[in-house]
């Protein structure tokens, strides 16, 4: 069997799920499901987050200028689902799905505490793709659980059951 041209939308599998945590100037959290995430940098380190304009997260991210990308395992599939599903335009999810939340250590935006990494960005350029901002985030701080640090406080990713 030989090839055949595809479909060109989507041709990347998106890679790994996240959950995209951030906060109004007036104080309200949000958070959405993103598959368009990657590292853009390592040296400083840099991620990159896709969001779409009709989104209630792109106008937080967009009057703060920070985000947080906690990684989901399998445990908060639930979690990933609603929040992936439902806006936060028509309701608070945070208090619908009485998320634990934690507060960044250098910027504005809380942690989803359930997640086993949480990694604190601040937004320093962004790019308009096409359907997608691409928003490039400067790595402030990483949390991770303890037991998926080794002694070089480096992440072993496989002890993560990812969504
Ligand atoms: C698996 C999955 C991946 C998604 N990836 C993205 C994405 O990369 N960018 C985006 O803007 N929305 C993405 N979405 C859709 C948003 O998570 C969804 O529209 C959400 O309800 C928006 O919430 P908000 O309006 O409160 O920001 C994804 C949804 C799912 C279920």
């Amino acid at each position: 069997m030989g090839k055949k041209q595809a479909n060109m939308k989507s041709c990347l599998q998106p890679m790994p799920k996240v959950l995209v945590s951030c906060r109004g100037t007036d104080g309200k959290n949000n958070a959405l499901a993103v598959a368009y995430c990657c590292n853009c940098s390592f040296d400083p380190p840099m991620v990159m987050v896709g969001i779409v304009p009709s989104r209630y997260s792109y106008k937080l991210v967009k009057e703060t200028g920070c985000f947080v990308v906690n990684l989901v395992s399998k445990q908060q599939k639930e979690m990933f689902e609603y929040l992936g599903s439902h806006s936060g335009k028509d309701e608070d999810k945070f208090s619908k799905l009485n998320l634990r939340v934690e507060e960044g250590v250098k910027v504005n935006a809380p942690l989803l505490s359930d997640c086993p990494v949480n990694i604190e960005c601040r937004v320093v350029d962004s790019i308009v793709t096409g359907s997608h901002e691409m928003f490039v985030g400067k790595v402030e701080f990483v949390h991770a659980d303890e037991k998926l640090l080794n002694d070089k406080g480096e992440i072993d990713f496989s002890k993560i059951e990812f969504l």
